[in-house]
Order: structure tokens, then sequence, then C-alpha cells
């Protein structure tokens, strides 16, 4: 038991130092940490976890489409001219077709074309080692620490065009399509899911015969599926890199495109209808003892405090977007000390966060919501909360707690 809890803690200071070493760029850290997410281990998954919460982003491009499409080559271009832009790069090349090669082809055709001695370029070959959904996860966390690890853009390549590779071509902010002539009814084939996701259409090795013809039906299926924006076509030689420079600009516009429309989207989403999960509260005899359990599993204690007027010691451990609450009376004859001595110790309340409290205090009220609160009352650190009691909610006390204070308190 205590060998395993201070391997635990071992582990997660190796993660800490992990995570310096990553996100000052170290590569040989970088390459450790990708195999870890490939592995699957638990340990990864902590890794995972800090990686996503270390808030790196990149620009993340998808290019997919059928074998044969000379995707690797044109990547190969893309990443040339990223590096002549003076970024840096990540490629994770998936291929579920492939599970016994270890999927090494398509990352070493690209290596062996001369990125071999620059740092800037790393490039991660993954092939299926079981379900598609497992794949699909690691790729997601690989690119979690590539962006970590302070990479611009990220190219997430994948073979076919099946099912299986829309959800991994998901984690992409842009997906670029791939397609060339001659492949007969090709472009008819494609499932519907990809001519979807499709943001900007290839039309490689456009120097043979037939460019015209593909770039035709791609417009014309575009028509027949009523898509809203019909996504551009370009055309280029992958073999010379003509129209790669066209091929990013169009990425570029689309990526900034696809920024405002989800950043007006965020705005519309403002007012009453923005809820998160604040907070569960977890009612428990002694914190002391309730948290040796919550730090085994990997959380901590980031705030302490003892509200006089609730006769209460809270403890928050940040999980998550969210947080959990553990709550101990320090009095018997309290809120939480009547709860205890009902109920035991167990969940006793959640809370949601919303951004107008006083809009919702006032709605629930005029919907005749039984609320345990008279008032949006004023809490510990400036927050604002009321309680909706169990009655209304189907048997859980249900915190609403808001930042902003109303524009009376202002004025007052
Ligand atoms: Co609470």
């Amino acid at each position: 038991m205590i060998a395993e809890m201070s391997e635990g803690v071992a582990e997660h200071s190796g993660i800490a130092g992990m995570m310096a070493r990553l996100r000052a760029g170290d590569v040989r850290v970088m390459a450790r940490a990708v195999s870890m997410m490939e592995d699957g281990t638990a340990l990864g998954a902590v890794l995972a976890s800090a990686c996503r919460k270390a808030g790196g982003r990149a620009l993340r491009v998808g290019v997919t489409g059928p074998p044969g499409a000379g995707k690797s080559t044109l990547i190969d271009h893309m990443v040339r001219w990223l590096r002549a832009d003076g970024q840096t790069v990540g490629v994770v090349a998936v291929d579920p077709s492939s599970p016994y090669t270890g999927g090494a082809l398509l990352g070493d055709r690209i290596r062996m074309q001369g990125f071999a001695g620059d740092p800037g370029v790393y490039i991660r070959s993954m092939a299926s080692r079981g379900a598609m959904g497992g794949l699909a996860r690691a790729a997601a966390d690989v690119c979690a620490v590539l962006e970590a690890a302070g990479r611009q853009t990220l190219v997430i390549e994948t073979v076919g065009v099946g099912q299986d590779e829309v959800e991994v071509i998901g984690l992409a902010d842009v997906t670029v399509v791939v397609l060339v002539p001659g492949m007969g009814d090709e472009v008819q084939s494609l499932k519907a899911g990809v001519m979807e996701i499709a943001d900007v259409f290839v039309v490689n090795k456009a120097d043979r015969g037939g460019a015209e013809q593909v770039e035709q039906e791609i417009v014309a299926m575009q028509r027949l599926g009523e898509f809203e924006d019909a996504a551009p076509v370009v055309r280029t030689v992958a073999s010379t890199g003509e129209g790669v420079a066209e091929l990013m600009e169009m990425v570029r516009r689309c990526a900034l495109r696809k920024r405002d429309t989800k950043l007006r989207w965020e705005e519309d989403r403002g007012g009453l209808a923005d809820l998160r999960l604040d907070h569960l509260g977890v009612a428990v005899k002694s914190i002391e003892a309730a948290r040796g359990f919550y730090e085994a599993l990997g959380l901590r204690v980031s705030h302490e405090e003892v509200v006089e007027h609730e006769q209460v010691k809270t403890a928050m451990l940040p999980l998550g977007d969210s947080r959990i609450e553990l709550l101990e009376a320090t009095e018997e004859d309290s809120t939480i000390g009547r709860f205890l001595a009902k109920r035991g110790e167990g969940l006793h309340h959640v809370a949601v966060n919303v951004d107008a409290i006083d809009a919702m205090f006032a709605k629930l009220k005029a919907e005749g919501v039984r609320l345990a609160s008279d008032a949006v009352r004023r809490g510990a650190g400036g927050h604002r909360y009321f309680f909706v009691h169990p009655a209304s909610t189907g048997g859980v006390l249900l915190e609403i707690v808001g930042d902003e204070p109303s524009r009376d308190e202002v004025r007052a």
C-alpha cells in the first residue's frame, strides 16, 4: 500500500519533469511522450491530460484521400512550404489498414526525402494496433503532445477514405481531400462523410489528362449534396510542388474563416444558456481523512478555507474544467453537520456556473421552481450563489454559481 503510494508520487514528479522538458522543446522527450501515447498506458493518459492542460494549440491540417493519390509527396511539399514560412511542424501519419507494418511506410517515405536533420520537423507513423477507436484516441493524444511541445502546424495524414479515417480526420481544423485523375468512379464512390468534411479539394497529378473532369465531378457532387459552402478545388503536381503555395493559402484562409465562425458561435451562446459544471460538493466527516484518496487519484487541493457563516470548512480539488469540493462541518448543528448526521458522508450538492446569475434566479422563481435561498447571496472569494431545493431537481441540492456582480451592486 505504502509502496504503491510512493511509486505514484514518483511517477507524478516524473510527469512534471517530462512536461517541463517537453514545453522547452526537447525533441527526445517529445518522441518518448509520443510513444507513451501509442502504448496507451495509464501513465501516458496522465501525461496526455497534462499536455491538454498546458494549452498549446497548433493549426491542424488533415490530409486524406484514396491510396495512390500522392498524399505523402504532397505533404512533403506542404512541410517544405511551412518550414520556409518559419513554422515548426509535426506530421502524424495514421494508417489503419496496415496493422502489421508498424505503420512505418508513410512517415519513412517522407523522412527519406530530407527532413532527417531538421529538428523543426517531427514525423510519426501510427498503425492500427486494435480497435479503430483506440487509434483515433491515440492520434488525439499524440496531437496534444506535439501541441504542448509548441509545434505550430500539425499535418494529420490518413490513408483511404473509410468511416474509420473520418474519425481520425475529425481531429483536424482544416481537411484537405486529395484526388487524382484517372481513378474511374473514384469521386462517386467517395463516402458522403468524406465529401462533407472536405474544406479544400486537391486534384493532384494535375499534369495528367482528366484533371478538368475530376474537378467538374467534385463541383457537381457538392451541388447534389447541397453543401452550404462549396469547398474550393486546387490543382497540384506533387512531384514538382506546383500548386502547393496556392493550396497552403487556401488552407490558411479556411482556418481563418472557421475560427471566425467559431468565435461568432461562441458569442451567440452567451447569456442565459451558458452553463458549465462548476463543482461537485461532497460532505465528509474529515477533510484530512478524505483527501488522501483524491490525492492518490491524482487530484490536488488548490484552495482550503473556513466559511464562518456557513460553519463549514472546504477544500477544492480541480478536476478537468470543474472541481470537487470537500465539505466538513465546523459545528455539529450546521447545514453540513445535520446532513452528515441524517444521511452520512456523500454527494451533498451539484454546482452549475451561469453567466447571468440574477437573470437565472428570476427565471427559475418565475417558473415556480422551489429555491432554497431567498436571494442571490455572496460567498467566500466574492462569488455569488443560490441554491435550488432538491424537491425541484430530482433529489439533488443544486447550487447555482455566478462570478459577475449584478448591475445594482456595481451602482451601489
Ligand atoms: Co459548493
